[in-house]
């Protein structure tokens, strides 16, 4: 949450390149943005604006160091002064924030004793004010930002410039911070992705770590304060996978790239397969954690374990795992799965997990991120970045992979990789037939209400499948347990109410249907996808069986509801309202 972007070099355009590294990140906060350019005779010029930067453009600033900020705001409302960067009194120091200082109020209240004066309601403008106050008495423009540092408490990345020593210092506790060198040029971003264009090496900051860009060099220092060695990381990934590359929106490039991504981990991920199956083999008890999206793969992953390896897996949102973790003790395994990598709700419960001397085996999409750092092992999803807001291509690779380790658990990997070929070939065949679904949202994008049934291993999806649709198009979508229908929900089915169902040819089929004709009889509009149709179904939706995938193909579905719902009610899907990717803030 918060992107943060900064840059020092050769080039005089640096006002430029910030804007566009913040181009790149503004899916982690789009409330407002910013960026502090400094300018040939020393001065900090400062431009800030609220909403979406879109095609903004710069006024043209000759100037080689500059830094910028989009934000999703927490502390203060969205306007242009609650915008970052926030500058010192005496506009010398500068500073973008990443985090929450949870007690903000209490060193604010100290400062404005001390006579300082807040131009904004943030948490942030605290720390401009706060290292101003310290630099009094600490001159070193690192020691003086780690003294500073030190007395925040929460999760928070710092980036400050101060411009009379024309030295960067970046520090991060929990929220993430990327180094890059380019040259004779010296980056700094929230994301690796940001840095991709301008350079694949890129350094993760470890929390309590800390780097000072000068002219004379930079120079990277451990939580202990001592000179550390820079480790670089070669990304996994080409900066054009970040790229539009011809689609209107990332939601829609990323839902066309789920096909291949599934045949690509069927083929190469066979080794990490086996070692993460050996790991669940090994452990008392595992337990799978993620928010979100990734909540719904893990729990999809408890009923794929149960179902195809006969193991029990745990299952938990990791946000509530905190609380559960009683019973965590060595041996345990904790699987968090994160898109990002960066959730600090996953964060804090693996943090704890670690602490009881559980094992973490991380399923991550971002090489080098927390959660992959925090691991014990970590499988990469390897889906390419993913910059619409919400996950799609992240989900269906974290489906597949569960999968996978179920089927080398029972010791049948040929018949995960088949199934799992049929469902890339009918997630292809979903997007050849994209356009029936758009039909069907042109149909539904009145509506207000919508509900999403499905049993077993389609249940997860009926959640997953729900949240799509809810997030994007803002019409109220929840989804259930068809079983669950009877005991509350169905007072909810009026005339007209669209119902999708999912009914795969298993277990759930019979059940299912009872499902669909309880609400068709309350006057539903039931939209059934199934490999088999029924007289029940006023819309049908056929997919292919593909055995237990049957869900990667179902989820399609609702991801192209969801995406053509939004367009067709006028809303940009990649960034839906309130929302930002990797949510580093509790
Ligand atoms: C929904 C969505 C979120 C994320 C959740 C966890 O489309 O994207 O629900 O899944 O915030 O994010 P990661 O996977 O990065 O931990």
């Amino acid at each position: 949450m918060c992107g943060i972007f900064a840059y020092t070099g050769p080039d005089a355009t640096a006002g430029a390149i910030v804007l566009e590294g913040l181009k790149s990140l503004e899916y982690r906060g789009y409330d407002s943005w910013g960026v502090a350019i400094r300018t040939a005779d020393g001065t900090i010029s400062v431009i800030k604006h609220t909403g979406k930067i879109g095609s903004a453009k710069l006024p043209h600033i000759v100037s080689h160091t500059a830094l910028g900020h989009t934000r999703w705001a927490t502390h203060g409302g969205v306007t242009q002064a609650n915008a970052h960067p926030h500058l010192s009194s005496d506009g010398k120091i500068v500073l973008v924030h990443n985090g929450i200082v949870e007690n903000y109020q209490t060193l604010k209240r100290e400062l404005q004793e001390l006579g300082y004066a807040f131009r904004s309601e943030t948490d942030s403008e605290v720390i401009a004010h706060l290292i101003a106050e310290t630099r009094k008495s600490v001159s070193d423009p690192v020691a003086c930002v780690r003294t500073a540092f030190e007395r925040l408490i929460g999760m928070n990345g710092v980036v400050c410039y101060f411009a009379d020593d024309d030295t960067f210092v970046a520090v991060k506790n929990g929220s993430p911070l990327v180094f890059a060198r380019a040259g004779k040029a010296r980056l700094l971003a929230s994301d690796p992705a940001a840095l991709a264009p301008h350079s694949r090496e890129v350094l993760f900051l470890e929390d309590g770590d800390c780097i000072a860009i000068s002219p004379d060099g930079d120079t990277y220092y451990g939580a202990d304060g001592m000179k550390k060695q820079m480790v670089f990381q070669l990304l996994d990934f080409d900066p054009e996978d970040a790229q539009l590359n011809g689609f209107p929106h990332f939601m829609l490039k990323e839902i066309h790239e789920q096909p291949e991504l599934i045949r690509r981990i069927t083929e190469a991920q066979e080794e990490a397969v086996k070692k993460a199956a050996v790991m669940i083999r090994e452990s008392y008890g595992t337990y799978l954690v993620g928010c979100g999206t990734a909540s719904y793969a893990a729990l999809a992953g408890t009923y794929l374990f149960s179902k195809i390896a006969g193991r029990h897996v745990n299952f938990s949102i990791a946000s509530e795992f905190a609380y559960l973790t009683q019973f965590i003790r060595e041996r345990s395994l904790v699987v968090p799965l994160s898109q990002s990598g960066e959730t600090i709700d996953v964060i804090d419960g693996v943090r704890d997990a670690k602490m009881r001397k559980a094992r973490i085996m991380t399923i991550t999409n971002v090489q080098g991120s927390s959660l992959f750092r925090m691991a014990d092992y970590a499988l990469l999803l390897g889906a390419g970045p993913e910059k619409a807001v919400c996950s799609t291509k992240a989900f269906t690779a974290k489906v597949a992979l569960l999968l996978l380790i179920a089927h080398e658990l029972a010791g049948n990997r040929e018949r995960g990789q088949e199934t799992l070929k049929q469902a890339a070939a009918a997630v292809a065949d979903v997007l050849d037939r994209k356009d029936e679904l758009r039909a069907l949202a042109e149909r539904m994008h009145h509506r207000d209400h919508l509900f999403v049934l499905g049993r077993g291993v389609s249940y997860p999806v009926a959640l997953e499948s729900a949240l799509k649709i809810k997030e994007v198009s803002y019409i109220h979508a929840e989804g259930f347990a068809a079983g669950e229908l009877k005991h509350g929900v169905i007072a909810l089915i009026e005339q007209g109410t669209p119902v999708l169902i999912y009914n795969p040819d298993d277990e759930t089929y019979h059940d299912t249907l009872s499902a669909a004709h309880e609400v068709k009889a309350r006057g539903a509009y039931v939209i059934g996808v199934s490999s088999r149709n029924s007289d029940v179904y006023d819309a049908y939706f056929h997919i292919d069986d593909c055995a237990d995938a049957t869900i990667i193909p179902n989820v399609v579905v609702a991801q192209f509801l969801g995406y053509y719902l939004a367009v067709l009610k006028g809303f940009d899907p990649d960034k839906p309202r309130n929302l930002a990717k990797s949510v580093t803030v509790k």
